[in-house]
């Protein structure tokens, strides 16, 4: 059972009815998060239960949105491993390093979590159809679950997507438009696709669930860490959804009593190209402005303007975190890297985050005895480009 009792909006606090389809909060259009009745759940849900669940996703049921079992629908998303990276770690100089390796996920990434629970969601509250602007991995996740839970999907994407997305999305059955420029022209491309058609448009962080099935992360790495977080966790950020939501989580972990008060620094990590929430950071400000030009082989980190840009900004700053970006070069080396030395095939975004740990143990902003996770948020075989340019 689902202790859901409310939406909330995350910037003027304003409360909604979970029971009705939402998006962006209609008073100043910024993004809703699900709020659990997290007391009675403390008293009623003990994480030493966990022990007898079957791993993934659906295992922080209590935790999540969707109320019937009917409409858990699953392709056995979440229960992604923690690998030690050792050879990494040495070479680095530190002792316990970590990936967390989404790849493994259903449709090769993580967007296969938040993926699952905004289609089921949204199946619950009866859509008659999902579109999606999305840089590839969304698209294949979404068109993926769509399937699963019997919904029509339409997606939209750039132009220049690698073609295994294209043929990922084809293969579910789904509808494509596809559309020149960043995904940020995608997104209003949806947005009038899903007017005219009445579907539901499930844009990152414009409706409420996706973000719940991204905190997942969040909740199975205190699992895997015997709810003990690690020191720093660095993260390939575009929309932040991933960040945001484990940040989320680790707050409900705590008001569960399942964790303490401490927080791991969390590190966002963009490219050279586009980098709009590192230059935020780093100038102090509440939002991002607009990244103009936006470029790089990294597709999920082409993200010019993120909606949850000031959650992602509070997040780093909270946790004494920070925010760099990376060269297309250091990021393809990364992905190289992390194949030869720990045998894992990474995406671009995953191969960023290990550019950018070198950047950070080089500057001594992480320390040899830290315990550190690198997020490789997707299977590197969809981007045959990359791993061409990453051997060559
Ligand atoms: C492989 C990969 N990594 C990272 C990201 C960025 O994710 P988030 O929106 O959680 O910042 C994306 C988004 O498209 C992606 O596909
Ligand atoms: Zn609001």
């Amino acid at each position: 059972m689902s202790y859901l009792t409310h939406l909330e909006c995350a910037h003027c606090e304003a409360t909604y009815d979970p029971a009705e389809l939402h998006r962006l909060c209609p008073v100043c259009e910024k993004p809703l998060l699900a709020r659990y009745d997290l007391n009675s759940l403390r008293r009623a849900w003990q994480r030493s239960s966990l022990a007898q669940r079957a791993p993934g996703l659906w295992r922080y049921k209590e935790a999540l949105p969707v109320e019937s079992q009917a409409h858990m629908f699953t392709l056995g998303e979440g229960g992604t491993l923690l690998l030690k990276a050792t050879k990494l770690g040495e070479e680095l100089g530190l002792e316990q390093l970590f990936v967390k390796d989404e790849g493994l996920n259903p449709t090769g990434s993580f967007k296969a979590r938040g993926l699952c629970v905004a289609v089921c969601r949204a199946a619950e509250l009866g859509v008659d159809g999902v579109v999606i602007p999305s840089a590839g991995n969304a698209a294949g996740a979404m068109c993926a679950y769509a399937a699963r839970a019997s919904l029509p999907a339409h997606v939209v994407m750039p132009r220049d997507v690698p073609a295994p997305f294209l043929l990922e999305c084809k293969s579910f059955g789904a509808e494509i438009t596809l559309v020149e420029g960043t995904i940020a022209d995608c997104g209003r491309r949806a947005g009038q696709i899903a007017q005219a058609s009445g579907w539901f448009d499930l844009s990152t962080l414009k409706e409420p669930y996706r973000v719940e099935g991204k905190k997942t992360m969040g909740y199975e790495l205190a699992e895997d860490l015997a709810w003990e977080l690690p020191d720093v966790i660095v993260y390939p950020t575009g929309g932040g959804t991933g960040l945001i939501g484990m940040w989320k989580a680790f707050d409900e972990l705590e008001a569960l009593g399942w964790i303490g008060a401490e927080r791991p620094r969390m590190v966002a990590v963009q490219a050279e190209g586009c980098a709009p929430i590192v230059r935020a950071f780093h100038a102090g400000a509440t939002f991002a402005s607009l990244w103009e030009g936006a470029e790089t082989v990294a597709a999920g980190l082409r993200v010019p303007a993120a909606v949850g840009d000031f959650l992602i900004l509070e997040a780093l700053r909270e946790s004494q975190g920070t925010a760099l970006s990376v060269a297309e070069e250091e990021l393809l080396a990364g992905q190289r890297s992390l194949a030869q030395a720990e045998g894992i095939l990474a995406c671009p975004e995953g191969g960023a985050t290990l550019a950018a740990l070198r950047t950070l143990c080089r500057q001594g902003w992480v320390e040899p005895h830290e315990q550190v996770v690198l997020f490789n948020t997707g299977t590197g075989i969809k981007y045959p480009d990359t791993l061409e340019a990453a051997t060559s």
